[in-house]
């Protein structure tokens, strides 16, 4: 178990006066996270965010099995619950909220953060927050906004388990305007890792491999270009690689396999995400999930913001992946909006829709 901890966040963000401070459980996967963010006036400030993660672990399996992930939750959540507390110097009486990521996700792995949330709830008597996923995602790259509305704000969320454009339309208001036909982005990563030999989790090891290779080696297709509308799809793509891993005759190095599926996957983003700006008047672009670690990825969303004029905004490459800050920087925001209920009538859900989420 590796514990990673970033402390001392500050973002400046934009309206209202009050003060809200927030304790924050995320573990709808393989990271258990745990964060203290506090809202003062225009100003979001993370005080603790600790993750630890279970990457060592699934290595193993080559993947992640919901109930030894769940496993691995239980056992950390307290320990890291205490380091939490002590290291943001608050106990339950600085406490306004306690919020928690109830799906989507794997449902074993969910299960114990809301369980932790409830049971502080009832003890602490103290309201919940329930957060979707994605919203603590693009909140993470939305409030990385120096001044003024990020919003309308189209957001690109790239992660193992989601690829989706949606429409941020003003705080909390969301509308998805495209989504994966199967395969997620980070999934097909994870998938081509394996394809390639790599170790668990993929995404990254494929991405380090891609920056030796040469993009051009092999032209892989690139998905849903023609379809007209703003959905992904990648199992095409997908097993356009597992042939070209298989075929010896081609003599292909993995560097030139890794840079030339990953240009192919950029390209596929980058076209649907210039398709949604040219059908709509965005405040700002922003990129978030796990994948949006990508340097490529980031630097190719980067330019086209430049060359369409519009702020680009993510999430420092370190809150890419699952953590609990992003999902209390959502929160301040939901509970001062009203969204609150008690530890009984709070569950988690392996499949939800953000847009139920929206005030
Ligand atoms: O958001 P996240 O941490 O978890 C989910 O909500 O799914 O995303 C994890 C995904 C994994 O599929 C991982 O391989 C991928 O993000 N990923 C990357 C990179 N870093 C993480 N994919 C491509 N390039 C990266 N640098
Ligand atoms: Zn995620």
């Amino acid at each position: 178990m590796t514990i990673m901890n970033f402390s001392g966040i500050s973002k400046s963000v934009m309206n209202a006066n009050s003060h809200t401070t927030i304790l924050a459980f995320e573990t709808s996967c393989d990271e258990t996270g745990i964060a203290l963010v506090e809202k003062n006036g225009e100003n979001v400030q993370v005080l603790v965010n600790k993750v630890a993660s279970q990457a060592n672990l699934h290595e193993k399996t080559g993947g992640v099995v919901p109930e030894v992930a769940a496993r691995e939750h239980v056992l950390t959540i307290r320990p890291l619950l205490e380091e939490a507390l002590a290291e943001s110097g608050k106990t339950k009486d600085n406490i306004d909220a306690i919020a928690v990521t109830v799906g989507p996700g794997l449902m074993p792995a969910l299960s114990v953060g809301v369980t932790a949330a409830r049971a502080l709830s009832y003890s602490w008597k103290k309201p919940l927050v329930p957060v979707h996923h994605l919203e603590g995602h693009i909140y993470s790259a939305a409030l990385e906004h120096q001044e003024g509305s990020p919003f309308p704000a189209l957001a690109l969320i790239v992660s193992g388990g989601h690829t989706m454009l949606i429409a941020v339309r003003d705080h909390l208001k969301y509308e998805i305007l495209g989504t994966t036909k199967d395969d997620a982005v980070g999934e097909v990563f994870d998938k081509v890792a394996r394809m390639l030999e790599l170790p668990y989790p993929g995404g990254p090891q494929v991405s380090r491999l891609a920056e030796k290779g040469n993009p051009k080696a092999i032209k892989f297709p690139r998905p849903m270009l023609q379809s007209g509308d703003l959905h992904f799809s990648y199992s095409g793509l997908k097993t356009a690689v597992l042939y070209a891993t298989r075929d010896t005759s081609l003599n292909l190095s993995k560097e030139d396999i890794a840079a030339s599926f990953q240009a192919a996957v950029i390209d596929s983003l980058i076209a649907k995400v210039q398709m949604a700006l040219d059908q709509e008047e965005f405040a700002s672009v922003l990129l978030a999930g796990g994948v949006a670690a990508n340097t490529s990825l980031r630097s190719a969303m980067q330019d086209l913001c430049q060359n369409a004029h519009i702020p680009f905004l993510t999430a420092p490459g370190d809150l890419c992946g699952d953590n609990a800050a992003m999902i209390g920087q959502a929160a301040v925001f939901a509970f001062e909006a009203g969204r609150n209920t008690d530890w009984q009538h709070i569950d988690a859900s392996a499949r939800l829709n953000i847009e139920s989420f929206s005030v």
